[in-house]
């Protein structure tokens, strides 16, 4: 796609739809009312008579008979002012797009309007190129499929902003590159599959990359990643990727890892999962997804801070080989953890995700992962459930989240769960019942960060909308924390605009 800013009036941008944002009771004005002059009046009259309300995710097209102008006009919703934050500012551009693309318009332009701040262009962009993430990519019957936008033309949003414009459509085409790594089958995305994207990233960017397999994880002891492909065909891989700064920076400066969940598939193992839905297990590499786009962003600004992806890659499958329940094992770290349900592999996974990073030199940690079912329950898929033991780290994060137009909520890790944790016959089981399921993976995942600042993200509702009834967040792959990331490490870097 291309993007370009544009100060002629509304009525001249030669697009194929040119679009109005509108919250309900809110009367046009500006650039917007100029157009609707232009144009006799025809756009007030339609929210005089409630043919738009304004409603978040409406989008409502308007022929002009304009001669050099924009061909339709699209009025969009962005909904109540008063409830409109990033995210959603972001899925009323998704919207929108999508809407245009349906209408096989190839050209859209955005007139600024609605509530400008200094981060309106940029979610603006974000939502646009979301707009034009396709799943659809395995359909084979010829114009099933709209095309793309190719051309975006924002209108009024102010002069030397190209280079805003161009960071955010990066922030948006590496969420989408996360959403289709999400979407990709686990029969196409292995375990090595996820190894070789890595391992192109770090050819483009020039970032060192290390990809331990089996024997190399028998060496490290990484034994939990290991038990968790032991039902698997598929080898396993500990991916790292590591960006460092074009100029030394001073020592004891902060080392970011930002680790994701890579279970190409989880079928939950000996304790399998129920069949109802367990296609979706595909995405259950939503994390790793995550880290790999993002530290591709934060390599091409060449952020001044050092960051490493770390990904820990393996199928959960229930083959003859398979992890039993009741089998215990040793992590990398040395303490040892009962499987007691092997449908709780992410956080064995990412224990020894941990473990590698802090081996490596990590300062601070971010964990991405779809990690429990009772995320949903704790706060559903509209927002990203959180835990993290360390307040500074946290207001680093949940600042960072901010800016990317992405929900996080953070829980308490109250030390009353920690008994929760204990296995009779180990250190630690890797699930227990009852309450507080989202706290408790997060709190296991916790154990393996020793001292060091430590967030963990559990995606698994928010990566991807399964409930149709709640539109205010489209459904399907969302590239959730990717954003987070690439901001993660522009705040730490100082670089942030
Ligand atoms: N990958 C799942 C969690 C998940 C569920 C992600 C739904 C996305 C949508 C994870 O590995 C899992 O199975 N978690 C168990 C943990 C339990 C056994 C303690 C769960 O949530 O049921
Ligand atoms: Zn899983
Ligand atoms: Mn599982």
């Amino acid at each position: 796609m291309k993007t370009a800013l544009s100060a002629q009036p509304a009525s001249q941008v030669a697009v194929d739809a040119l679009a109005i944002a509108v919250s309900p009771g809110a009367a046009l004005d500006g650039p917007a009312l100029a157009l609707d002059q232009a144009l006799g009046g025809v756009l007030s009259e339609i929210l005089a008579h409630s043919e738009f309300d304004g409603d978040l995710h409406r989008v409502f097209a308007v022929p002009t008979r304009l001669h050099g102008g924009p061909w339709r006009v699209l009025l969009y919703g962005l909904g109540p002012l008063g409830e409109l934050d990033g995210q959603r500012l972001r899925s009323a551009h998704e919207a929108l797009v999508r809407a245009a693309r349906a209408n096989r318009y190839r050209s859209l332009g955005v007139l600024c309007g609605g509530p400008v701040g200094p981060d309106t262009l940029k979610a603006v962009v974000e939502g646009c190129v979301l707009g034009n993430f396709e799943r659809r990519s395995r359909q084979t019957e010829a114009g099933a499929v709209p095309g793309n936008i190719d051309e975006l033309v924002l209108v009024g949003f102010g002069a030397d902003r190209e280079g805003e414009a161009a960071a955010a459509q990066q922030n948006g085409e590496a969420t989408n590159r996360a959403r289709e790594w999400q979407n990709t089958p686990a029969n196409e995305l292995t375990p090595d599959g996820l190894a070789q994207e890595a391992t192109k990233i770090a050819g483009q960017r020039g970032l060192e990359s290390e990809i331990l397999g089996p024997s190399e994880l028998r060496e490290g002891g990484y034994n939990l990643l290991l038990g968790v492909a032991y039902g698997s065909a598929q080898p396993p891989r500990m991916i790292t990727l590591r960006h460092r700064p074009s100029t030394p920076v001073p020592a004891g400066s902060p080392v970011l890892a930002i680790i994701g969940k890579g279970i190409t598939f989880d079928s939950g193992g000996i304790s399998l999962k129920n069949p109802e839905r367990m296609s979706y297990m595909k995405a259950d590499m939503a994390g790793a997804a995550a880290v790999l786009a993002a530290i591709d962003v934060i390599a091409a600004r060449q952020l001044p801070i050092e960051v490493m992806a770390v990904v820990a890659a393996t199928e959960n499958m229930p083959g003859a080989t398979a992890q039993r329940p009741g089998d215990v094992l040793k992590s990398a770290n040395g303490k040892t953890v009962e499987i007691v349900n092997t449908d709780a592999e992410g956080r064995l996974v990412l224990a020894d995700a941990l473990t590698h990073a802090l081996r490596r030199g990590a300062t601070h940690m971010i964990d991405l992962a779809t990690l429990t079912g009772a995320a949903t329950v704790a706060i559903g898929h509209a927002a990203t459930a959180a835990v993290s033991n360390d307040d500074a780290f946290w207001a680093q994060v949940d600042a960072a989240a901010g800016q990317a137009g992405e929900r996080v909520w953070r829980l308490p890790m109250l030390a009353d769960y920690r008994v929760l944790l204990r296995s009779r016959i180990a250190d630690l089981r890797n699930s227990e019942y009852g309450e507080a399921g989202m706290i408790l993976g997060g709190m296991f995942i916790g154990e393996f960060a020793g001292e060091t600042p430590w967030t963990h993200l559990d995606i698994a509702a928010s990566s991807w909308n399964l409930n149709d009834e709640l539109t205010t967040v489209l459904s399907g792959p969302s590239g959730a924390g990717t954003r987070i990331c690439i901001e993660l490490a522009e705040r730490m870097a100082g670089t942030q605009r």
